[in-house]
């Protein structure tokens, strides 16, 4: 059975998956094409099923690419929304372009460091939620925007904050 994020780290269950995704890859762009090496899809597909990508899954990974193990792990931590262990932190994508900027995105800012103690770019504090800026999500119109994993917030204000912080640090 397919595992869900926060359950322990299966890496039989993990091969399973990602022997799922090169054969999509395969059947989308044939044996040869240039694009069926699919680490990246192998990656969200693990991270959505456990929560993270444990380290033991590399060389499984690396086996089934025929790519070496490096290149597994330089992939890993390039992508800052890859996590490696049970319960690391989220990432709020909080959007400081110019557009969103205009409709407050730098109150949300000082908000959530006077509130809740997060800082634009620094490491969250319990390990739970970081924030980070970002420049553009395409949600120009209702800004403030923000990415919260695949999620896309628009018009965030200080309550739907309060909310994203409280379910982050449960
Ligand atoms: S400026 Fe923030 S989404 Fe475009």
């Amino acid at each position: 059975m397919a595992g869900r994020a926060g359950e322990s780290f299966d890496v039989q269950e993990a091969e399973r998956i990602a022997l799922a995704e090169v054969a999509h890859a395969r059947a989308f762009y044939g044996e040869d094409g240039a694009g069926a090496t699919p680490l990246l899809p192998i990656l969200h597909a693990l991270q959505e099923a456990f929560g993270y990508i444990d380290p033991a899954a590399q060389p499984m990974i690396a086996r089934l690419l025929n790519i070496s193990q490096a290149e597994v792990r330089g992939v890993i931590s390039f992508y800052h929304d890859f996590r490696t262990e049970p319960g690391a932190c989220a990432t709020l994508k909080l959007c400081m372009a110019e557009a969103c900027q205009a409709r407050g995105s730098s109150r949300i800012v000082d908000y959530m460091k006077a509130r809740h103690d997060l800082r634009l770019g620094e490491d969250a504090p319990d390990g739970k939620l970081a924030v980070e800026a970002v420049y553009c999500l395409g949600n120009c119109a209702l800004g403030p925007a923000a990415l919260l994993g695949d999620a896309l917030i628009g018009a965030l204000d200080e309550a739907r904050v309060d909310e994203l912080v409280t379910e982050a640090r449960r």
